[in-house]
């Protein structure tokens, strides 16, 4: 993660997506994501050939667009939903309940009450409270454990924040019987944007280890969750869906041998290639003449949909009517007056040097993560639209 070194020489990728190609010929009044739902669908095939018998389980959170939500009910995908408008949100496009896991680890009470009474019948838990939480309003449902994982080597990883230590799986398993759950097995996240199947071999390891070990003390385990992590392109090389999805399930069969159920969520490696963000450059300047680099600001921003540029940890690639040109370094930055609206300035982004206010950029994908961290008006600037095409 901090060998930022810019590679200046690579040669441009100027060939454009269909979702380009309708950003580049039309016009819009302020930042927009052009959605694509053929191509959505086209992705969700893929990873299905790879993952065989597993559910896909949509992430719900990475882009909750009712035309894709409607794509993949169509195409028979089940839905890993994070809060009771997630769950609404599937099941107003025609999921059923049981097609629908309430997969966050932090439900508010009336939330798992409603889930409970709308059909919901699986849950995730990583605490006794949640489950104390859960056999009291939602009584007699399935859970899954949580675990949390160590070595992600995800470009934005989900460690710390959810799951148990494994040494914990044992108690909760026991807890949630005592309480007339159904505990049915385990799950955990490799970390987002997880480029190469490869990585998440020491996942595996982790979380087999543990499977094992409640298997030994008795515990029937019927469901393995393997979560999301499924990567999308953003400049550096990954596996093809299809080829990622199998080397993946190879893994879980060699570590976990013939599981009854295996659910996997992809929310990115979904969703986030078939759309683009149609932006416009707002300024070009230089601090001073000795500046090394120009600043190039946009009318979208970390606050207005680009929240994963924290860190500088996912870099979306850009296509411009200037692509023919030369290019050279400038620092990137969004519109507001908040400082922290820089997108990428350790690593600073090759763009064609005679861009101008004005000028059309096109983000590539950008279909996940980028619609619902939209803030609504900080600054006074308006929140992503979306346009599916
Ligand atoms: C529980 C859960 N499942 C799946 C996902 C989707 O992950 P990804 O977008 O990496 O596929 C997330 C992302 O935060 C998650 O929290």
């Amino acid at each position: 993660m901090n060998a930022y070194v810019a590679d200046f020489s690579a040669p441009k990728d100027i060939s454009r997506s269909r979702v380009e190609e309708y950003i580049f010929a039309n016009s819009f009044d302020r930042p927009t994501l052009v959605i694509d739902t053929d191509r959505v669908a086209r992705q969700f095939r893929a990873l299905r050939a790879g993952l065989g018998q597993a559910d896909i389980h949509y992430a719900v959170k990475a882009n909750p667009a009712p035309e894709i939500l409607h794509t993949l009910v169509g195409l028979g995908s089940h839905f890993d939903a994070a809060s009771r408008v997630e769950i609404e949100m599937c099941l107003a496009q025609g999921a059923r309940p049981e097609q629908v896991s309430f997969g966050n680890t932090i439900k508010k009470v009336s939330d798992i009450a409603w889930a409970h009474e709308v059909g919901i019948n699986l849950f995730a838990a990583d605490a006794e409270e949640e489950l104390e939480k859960l056999a009291e309003h939602a009584p007699g449902a399935q859970v899954y454990i949580r675990l949390i994982v160590e070595n992600c080597q995800a470009d934005w990883p989900l460690t710390r924040k959810f799951g148990c230590a494994g040494d914990k799986a044992p108690a909760l398993f026991a807890y949630a019987k005592e309480l007339g759950l159904k505990p049915v097995g385990l799950s955990f996240h490799v970390g987002s944007q997880t480029r190469r199947a490869e990585m998440w071999g020491d996942v595996l390891d982790q979380v087999a280890s543990v499977w094992a070990n409640l298997k030994s003390e008795g515990h029937a385990l019927d469901l393995l969750n393997i979560g999301g992590g499924f990567p999308a392109f953003y400049g550096q090389a990954i596996d093809a869906p299809e080829a990622y999805a199998r080397q993946v399930m190879e893994m879980v069969q060699a570590r976990f041998g013939d599981v009854a159920r295996v659910m996997a969520e992809p929310g990115r490696g979904l969703v986030a290639e078939a759309g683009a963000i149609a932006a416009e450059v707002v300024l070009v300047s230089k601090k001073s003449e000795n500046d090394l680099h120009r600043w190039v600001y946009l009318d979208i921003g970390r606050f207005s949909g680009l929240a994963e540029t924290e860190g500088e940890a996912i870099r979306y690639q850009f296509a411009t009517q200037r692509d023919h040109e030369a290019f050279a370094p400038c620092v990137l930055a969004g519109p507001s007056c908040d400082s922290a609206d820089v997108l990428y300035e350790r690593r600073p982004v090759e763009l064609p040097v005679g861009l101008k206010s004005g000028d059309k950029v096109a983000i590539r994908n950008c279909g996940a993560y980028t619609s619902t961290y939209a803030s609504v008006g900080f600054n006074g600037f308006p929140p992503l639209d979306v346009v599916v095409i």
